[in-house]
């Protein structure tokens, strides 16, 4: 059975007092896919507090419910259908009541399907893409007209133009935080949507970043991850106009006071430099993490991906990494049942994240994107070889990643202490390796970093006691 609240819906439920001049509207931003959508959702909301909207988390209770949707694989693009059809029924029920609701879809299916989504799912008010969600109180005004669609790639930056949460709200989301600093990409790997859905690579400006960073710490931000599709390929300007590196950025992030632990993510094998390395290596906000994609270790398959790098690449990368930090955890991504691979390629998978050793992974089975070259390529992998081969390689990285959180039991680890955990009196937080452990301690400790002796280690997190 699904754990979504949404699927416990009930008709009763459905139905919304009509929203009067003097009741807040209530929007709820319901995203899919990568952690850049949890950030843009956080910016959609933003920008409609303006309008007065306030942030609410069920369908029942929204006048407004934005699908903040992902393309990445087809069982990605298929959800947002599903969930129109139910809002479908929502909306008819409100109607009848006498009230009124509006949808939209965003995000990269939005991106990618514009126009033939409203054809699609006639409940559907609005369709906008990534790049023009500073445009959202104009869009909607709109739709009291005609439904609408905008998937322009505006020349302004919508960085820019997106405002900034509020005190109140930037504090309610915690103390760690997204930041986005580059977006779309120029790379064209042959399976992936992202160089359409997101557009080519731009990297915002150095002092918008900074001040961003700031605000947050100012609010009692303590850990920001800093987000791009291919964010080694950060080369956003400085004050000077000069182009300035990832590794130069986490220099600048790790002055800003209050900042405690910086990451990022995802990188790509292509753009890893010594400079980064060294920020591992001088820079004690910089966390001893890294997810760096791989997708396959066949140099065969690599190729007809169009990664552009080779296997020996990779495990230069990867050497050079643990040369200026030793105890650096990776991560990485995997699609089993490209084009092609044959049980040779899939072995040199299986042996590449043997040779490594990885702390966490995400598999995939190869996923047919319409419109991407590798969807046209002959040789395509029947579905029962992709499920055999994603079982057998994800028991395989299960085993690497209880056995590396099973080695943290009896070290005393530095926890950023997030929010209060499963059961009374207990908190959760992350080591510096993004291992989650929980703990006893108060309430008060959240967003300090603590000392926590690792008891126990349990499925997905290590359970521990809080020293002094
Ligand atoms: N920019 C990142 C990845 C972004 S997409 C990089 O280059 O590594 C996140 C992950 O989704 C990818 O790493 C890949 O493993 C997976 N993915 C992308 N397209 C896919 C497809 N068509 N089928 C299956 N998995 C896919
Ligand atoms: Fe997609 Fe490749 Fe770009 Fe990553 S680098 S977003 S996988 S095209
Ligand atoms: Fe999905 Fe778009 Fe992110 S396709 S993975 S939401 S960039």
């Amino acid at each position: 059975m699904s754990s979504d609240p949404n699927d416990r819906m009930r008709k009763r439920d459905l139905v919304r007092p009509m929203t009067t001049s003097t009741a807040a509207k209530r929007v709820f931003v319901k995203s899919y896919g990568c952690q850049m959508n949890v950030y843009d959702a956080e910016r959609m909301t933003d920008v409609l507090d303006r309008e007065g909207y306030k942030a609410t988390d069920t369908f029942e209770t929204a006048d407004l419910i934005i699908l903040n949707t992902c393309h990445i694989r087809e069982k990605a693009a298929d959800k947002v259908y599903s969930e129109l059809g139910r809002l479908r029924e929502l909306k008819k029920t409100r109607l009848e009541a006498g009230s009124d609701l509006k949808i939209v879809v965003a995000g990269c299916v939005a991106q990618a399907e514009g126009q033939d989504i409203l054809r699609r799912a006639p409940a559907v008010d609005l369709v906008v893409g990534p790049q023009s969600y500073q445009n959202l109180p104009e869009l909607l005004a709109k739709t009291t007209k005609k439904r609408t669609v905008d998937t322009e790639f505006p020349v302004d930056d919508k960085f820019k133009s997106l405002p900034s949460p509020s005190h109140d709200r930037a504090k309610a989301r915690g103390v760690s935080a997204f930041v986005t600093i580059q977006e779309g990409c120029d790379k064209f790997c042959t399976f992936c949507v992202v160089p359409y859905t997101r557009g080519s690579e731009y990297s915002r400006p150095v002092v918008e970043v900074i001040d961003e960073v700031k605000r947050l710490a100012d609010v009692g931000v303590r850990e920001v991850t800093l987000l791009g599709q291919n964010v080694n390929a950060y080369h956003g300007l400085d004050d000077k106009g000069r182009s300035t590196s990832l590794g130069q950025l986490l220099s600048h992030v790790s002055e800003i006071s209050g900042i405690e632990r910086i990451r990022y993510t995802t990188s790509h094998p292509l753009e890893m430099d010594e400079n980064l390395a060294n920020a591992h290596r001088d820079i004690p906000e910089v966390m001893p993490y890294l997810h760096l994609p791989v997708q396959s270790g066949s140099d065969k398959i690599l190729e007809a991906m169009n990664r552009r790098h080779k296997i020996h690449d990779y495990i230069d990368a990867i050497t050079m990494m643990r040369n200026k930090r030793p105890d650096i955890a990776f991560s990485s991504d995997f699609i089993v049942g490209f084009p092609g691979e044959t049980e040779e390629d899939f072995a040199a998978t299986i042996s590449l994240v043997e040779q490594v050793g990885f702390a966490s992974a995400y598999t995939f089975k190869y996923s047919i994107r319409p419109g991407t070259p590798a969807s046209e390529m002959d040789n395509q992998i029947p579905e029962e070889i992709k499920d055999r081969r994603l079982h057998a390689l994800q028991a395989l990285i299960a085993k690497q990643q209880r056995a590396y959180q099973d080695r943290m039991v009896g070290q005393t680890l530095d926890v950023l202490v997030e929010r209060k955990g499963k059961h009374p009196g207990q908190m959760a937080g992350k080591s510096p390796h993004l291992l989650a452990v929980a703990f006893e301690a108060p309430a008060a400790y959240i967003g300090h970093i603590v000392k926590v002796r690792i008891t126990d280690s349990v499925t997905n997190s290590l359970v521990g006691t809080l020293v002094n």
